[in-house]
């Protein structure tokens, strides 16, 4: 019977048919033409055929379809494997609905909602779908014909699809679906081209031929990590679904939406479509990155990309299964073997780019805050900062420093002492951030607005379809909406920011309401009542439709329509922006931005957008940070201590707290509130502040080193425990707690009225960070102490962290001499690393101005040997070593064999101190 076929990634015969019973490696060659549970089906059919009853059997299912009309077909798939055939929402699904699509219905106790919900009108497992018509073999890996002979209840099926499947690297697997005879928008990213296949491909990827499915597996353990085979595909021009069971339930990822780490596969959507909203579960928010991470038995892990940009959702259910709609482009999928997780992330952003360095500043503290009125009273801010001895970096200003919320304006009145005041911070080694929406102001006469004017003449403003600019509604009123598809524009926004630097010498840009907002639906003008607007499917978005509180789908940007470049306008803007801020200032540039698409980091990072005071908004910043840790966006934070509503002093204290170990670190707060910057407080919170803040500080060097390895090869900064301890399935769910790295396990309290704080520390010693105290655990729930002064911080045996004498900037920190903590392993050893640069120059690792230190500790003996050098490394001195866990107390300390005085405490704590020894050198301490 020659009807099946499977093609691994080595095979070479691609288009050999091949029988069931045929068999390679004792393992059945190909894979069932109908998936598991509808065998399942049969298989039981056989049973009872055979027992002997049949006459009874049949009887009784006649009896069953024909008083409950069910066919067996229907209620032989089980419940967590049903499929939605009817996702749409506001329509109730009854029986005939169902049936009109040739689907199965069976009602059930649990109630389906607009949220989701065991379906009640799923695909019969003989649903029509594709089937592949042939396949052959390319120089990448394979390509392929699908046909549809049955149309769909869709529009426009796309009969004939060209499937390809390029075995990328041997940890890599690149699956394209796409229209055959025409081209369809495919995403502008530049992704990696590979010019050889994969020799020792990690996975293996077979077909059914008809109905068409794909199944992966992992080649060493078997484990299927992706098989389409469970439902039909579906491809017409707007609606594109496929789907896939998972090997596991433990599923990340899948953005930007607020709500726990771990997604839950109850039955949950998940709706991608950039959108600007306080961030609510279950909402399509601020960003959109169709990326998903997951956790097989055994501790490995994969993960997949969907490279497409269109309105998307994201069903998951318990079978567990997962299926993608999207409405428009192609299926274009990235599979990522890992198998470690930190892998599956590294190779996930060597496809959409590593991260920018940021400048050395980016990672002090930021503080801004809507409503400061004007100038002096900002400027009011950094001088108490300053009189309390509390660290600051940057001050920030949000949209009233603007003349009528205009971009490129500024308040001649309530804001003209902002020129002096940027003067002064810059003298004092301090920055200046300010914010740009996109809505540029298209209400004034004719001469009187350059932006305005100047866009139009140039035509860079999106385009409605009548062919003039698209008019929306923002802060300063009716506004046209710059089209960052086109470079012109591009050129447009630097001159813009190079008019308006002159007057104001900006360091950094925070780029706001770019999904973009619109405070209407559409424009004045409502949008057309095209299938642009008014697809044939909507995704369960905010708002019902594509064009709630943004402009219309079909609006014409330079590059395709706006239903095609939505999702992608945050990530333009920021890529115009970087670019522009480079010219401007030719030094590394430093963007916030709240839309953010895949490959963001490469220009900017990311703030959680509208947060509210509250205690559970501060649990769920971490969840928020650990997913863009995934999304190749380490420089991420949400606004410290709550964007909206009103603060306590104890909320803001703790959140302070934590949001000095957020990698992007802001206290910002709306307008109309009581101010909550850490002068606000009473002296006891603020030094509380103050005391996480100069931790940060501290802990600036190894923080830099962390950001240093995002860039080069794409580590996560802020880390799930899981990625550490990926063999421990209790971390999986972990998201109240984060590591720094590989080292740093930060616990905050997320409670009030605490006083001590439960956390999991994975097995191994644990290191109190302040003292030194070990902690032994056997990977378990430990209570420690957290009076309101303390966030708990420990450090990982086996690894050593560069820390610095804190100042009250980054700027004076960075010439501070170094304090390096050496926490030993069980068996006495340790690692870690130092990357040190300028802190600002453009590309120093790429040009190699940089210098590059490691650390180890052997044989009772810390080592620092130079790797790679440059003048800035003799900027600074090593003053202490501190090394804990040394058992007993060592009878001499020699440095670089001479003998010097050192402490030793009863924690086991090894310190010594005036050191006094050049960084550029390297070094060794040995103690007997
Ligand atoms: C919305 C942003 O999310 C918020 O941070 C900002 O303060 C307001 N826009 C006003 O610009």
């Amino acid at each position: 019977m020659k009807v099946y076929q499977k093609l691994t990634s080595d095979t070479t015969q691609a288009t050999e048919s091949c029988a069931e019973e045929e068999a390679a490696d004792g393992k059945p060659l190909c894979i069932q033409k109908l998936s598991t549970w509808w065998l399942g089906g049969g298989l039981l059919t056989v049973a009872v055929l055979l027992s002997g009853v049949t006459v009874w059997v049949l009887g009784q299912v006649w009896w069953v379809w024909h008083e409950h009309g069910t066919p067996e077909k229907c209620s032989s798939v089980p419940e967590s494997l049903r499929f939605d055939c009817y996702p749409e929402r506001n329509v109730v699904v009854t029986q005939e609905l169902c049936e009109s699509r040739g689907c199965c219905f069976m009602e059930s106790d649990r109630p389906w909602d607009s949220r989701g919900g065991l379906p009640w009108c799923f695909y019969s497992p003989d649903f029509p779908s594709y089937a592949l018509e042939s396949l052959n073999q390319t120089e990448l890996g394979l390509k392929g014909l699908l046909t549809r002979k049955v149309k769909t209840y869709y529009p426009r099926d796309i009969e004939k699809l060209q499937l390809s499947a390029e075995f990328e690297t041997d940890t890599r697997l690149h699956i394209k679906i796409t229209d055959s005879r025409s081209p369809r928008y495919e995403v502008p990213l530049e992704v990696p081209r590979v010019r050889k296949r994969a020799e020792n491909p990690t996975y293996t990827l077979e077909f059914s031929k008809e109905p068409f499915g794909l199944v992966v597996k992992r080649r060493s353990s078997g484990t299927v990590l992706m098989n389409t085979t469970v439902a039909p595909l579906i491809f017409t021009d707007q609606f594109l679904q496929i789907s896939t069971t998972l090997p596991s339930k433990f599923l990340y990822g899948l953005g930007e939406h607020r709500g726990s780490f771990l997604h839950s596969l109850d039955w949950s959507t998940l709706t991608f479509w950039a959108r600007d909203v306080p961030p609510t579960e279950s909402y399509n928010l601020y960003g959109v990155h169709p990326f998903y991470l997951v956790m097989e038995e055994g501790g490995a892990a994969h993960g997949v990309f969907l490279l497409n940009s269109n309105a998307m959702e994201v069903a998951l259910q318990p079978a567990p299964a997962l299926t993608w709609r999207t409405i428009g482009g192609i299926l274009d999928f990235y599979i990522f073997l890992g198998p470690d997780p930190n892998l599956v992330v590294q190779q996930y952003q060597q496809v959409i780019g590593f991260p920018a360095m940021p400048p050395f500043w980016g990672l002090g503290f930021h503080l801004c805050r809507w409503g400061y009125e004007t100038s002096n009273m900002t400027w009011q801010t950094v001088k108490a900062m300053r009189n309390y001895r509390i660290p600051q970096d940057t001050q920030w200003n949000d949209i009233d420093y603007m003349e009528g919320y205009r971009d490129f304006t500024v308040d001649p009145e309530r804001f003209n002492t902002l020129p002096q005041m940027v003067e002064d911070l810059q003298k004092h080694g301090q920055y200046y951030v300010m914010i740009l929406d996109p809505g540029i102001s298209s209400t004034h006469p004719p001469g009187s607005y350059w932006p305005y004017d100047e866009g139009l003449r140039r035509g860079i403003f999106i385009n409605s379809t009548q062919g003039k600019p698209l008019i929306g509604q923002v802060w300063p009123g009716l506004t046209a909406f710059p089209d960052f598809s086109n470079l012109d524009t591009h050129q447009w926004w630097l001159e813009n920011l190079n008019l308006f630097y002159k007057h104001v010498p900006f360091d950094g840009i925070w780029i706001d309401m770019n999904e973009p907002s619109d405070f209407m639906d559409g424009s004045t003008e409502g949008c057309s009542p095209e299938e642009l607007d008014n697809p044939p499917y909507v995704p369960a978005v905010l708002g019902g439709s594509l064009f709630a509180k943004t402009i219309c789908p079909s609006a014409k940007q330079s590059a395709s329509t706006h239903y095609n470049l939505h999702n992608l306008y945050g990530l333009m803007e920021a890529k115009a922006t970087a670019s522009a801020l480079i010219k401007i200032r030719e030094k590394r540039p430093f963007v916030i931005s709240r839309s953010t698409f895949p490959s963001q980091g490469r220009y900017s990072g990311h703030w959680l957008g509208d947060n509210r005071s509250e205690k559970k908004d501060m649990y769920w910043s971490i969840p928020g940070l650990l997913s863009f840790s995934l999304f190749g966006i380490p420089l991420v934070g949400a606004d410290i201590c709550g964007f909206s509503g009103s603060t306590s002093e104890e909320l803001c204290t703790r959140w302070m707290q934590l949001g000095a170990f957020y990698p992007f670190s802001r206290n910002h707060n709306t307008q109309n509130e009581k101010a909550q910057d850490p002068t606000a407080f009473s002296p006891a919170a603020r030094t509380a502040m103050k005391e996480a803040l100069l931790t940060r500080y501290g802990l600036l060097p190894f923080l830099y080193t962390l950001f240093h390895r995002a860039h080069l090869q794409g580590d996560t900064v802020a880390r799930p425990l899981f990625f550490e301890f990926p063999q421990d399935e209790a971390t999986y769910s972990i998201d109240r707690q984060f590591l720094w790295g590989r080292s740093l396990l930060v616990t905050p309290v997320l409670e009030s009225g605490a006083d001590s704080v439960i956390g999991y520390f994975p097995r191994g010693v644990w290191y109190d960070y302040y003292t030194g105290s070990p902690v032994n655990s056997s990977g378990e729930n430990l209570k420690t102490a957290a009076p309101l002064d303390h966030i708990n911080v420990h450090v990982r045996e086996g690894t050593i962290l560069p820390t610095q004498t804190p100042g009250l900037s980054s700027w004076v920190s960075s010439g501070n001499p170094l304090r390096l903590i050496a926490a030993l392993s069980q068996s006495a050893s340790a690692w870690g690393d130092l990357f040190w640069d300028d802190g600002e120059s453009l590309d120093t690792f790429e040009r190699g101005d940089y210098s590059y230190l490691v650390f180890n500790v052997t044989q009772n003996t810390f080592t620092s040997t130079v790797l790679h050098s440059n003048v800035e490394a003799t900027y600074i001195t090593v003053d202490t070593l501190a090394v804990y866990g040394v058992r007993e107390q060592p009878k001499t300390v020699t440095v670089n064999g001479k003998e010097t005085p050192f402490s030793y405490l009863e924690n086991q704590v090894l310190t010594v101190t005036a050191l006094d020894l050049g960084l550029s050198q390297g070094f060794s301490i040995r103690w007997l």
